[in-house]
């Protein structure tokens, strides 16, 4: 009894003391799944565009470059012309990319990129770091630069020969831009808020 006591003790303190180690790999439980991501792969992921366009790389794109790319890598989950999702129909609202302007006040509010998003240059940066959800990372930049040429084309946003480029794409004024409000959380900094004009 004593010695089970004793045990107890001694499995709490090394219970202790593991917890107040610091945190390194050797001490850390193994799950056996997954893997650690190479640096390539860290790369790909750690790219955030500002609406300035801080930080696109070059390279460039028009709709009609990324017409065939859409189709042959966003098309079977998106739709052919980004409003007919066929793929999962729990994830249809959100792989609409294409329509819903004018909605936002409605009921029934569809959110695209048509629609919603205020900066051209975040969907650049979206897709080159998550997309296609299947294999992201995997677009060169300028494939990046065609398929969101593509689909601001597909929104009427922009012509089918428009060139986007790291100048051009952050002086796409996007429809609507202007219906983000300041966030008054003393937390939030102005950087981090859309601020509306
Ligand atoms: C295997 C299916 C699949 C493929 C292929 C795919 N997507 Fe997606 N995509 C999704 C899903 C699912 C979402 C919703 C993700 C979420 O909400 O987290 C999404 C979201 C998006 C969004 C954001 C929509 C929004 O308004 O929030 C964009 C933009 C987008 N995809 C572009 C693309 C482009 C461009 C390609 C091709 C290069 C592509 N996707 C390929 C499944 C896919």
């Amino acid at each position: 009894m004593l010695a089970r006591r004793v045990l107890a003790v001694v499995g709490v303190a090394a219970l202790v003391a593991a917890i107040a180690a610091p945190a390194s790999r050797a001490q850390l439980p193994t799950y056996r799944l997954g893997r650690t991501p190479t640096a390539e792969e860290i790369k790909a992921w750690d790219v955030t565009i500002p609406p300035d366009g801080k930080g696109l790389p070059p390279g460039s794109g028009t709709a009609t470059q990324g017409e065939s790319i859409y189709a042959a890598r966003c098309a079977s989950c998106h739709g052919e012309r980004g409003q007919s999702p066929k793929y999962d129909p729990a994830a249809t609202k959100r792989t609409i990319l294409v329509g819903g302007r004018g909605t936002l006040n409605t009921d029934k509010p569809v959110l695209t990129v048509g629609s919603f998003w205020p900066y051209a240059t975040t969907l650049w940066g979206y897709i080159n770091r998550a997309q296609p959800v299947d294999e992201p990372g995997s677009l060169t930049p300028d494939q990046v630069y065609a398929v969101t040429a593509y689909l601001l084309h597909l929104n009427g946003i922009i012509g089918e020969h428009d060139v986007m480029d790291a100048r051009t794409l952050p002086a796409v004024k996007m429809p609507n831009r202007e219906g983000f409000v300041p966030d008054p959380r003393p937390d939030v900094r102005k950087s981090q808020a859309p601020r509306a004009r």
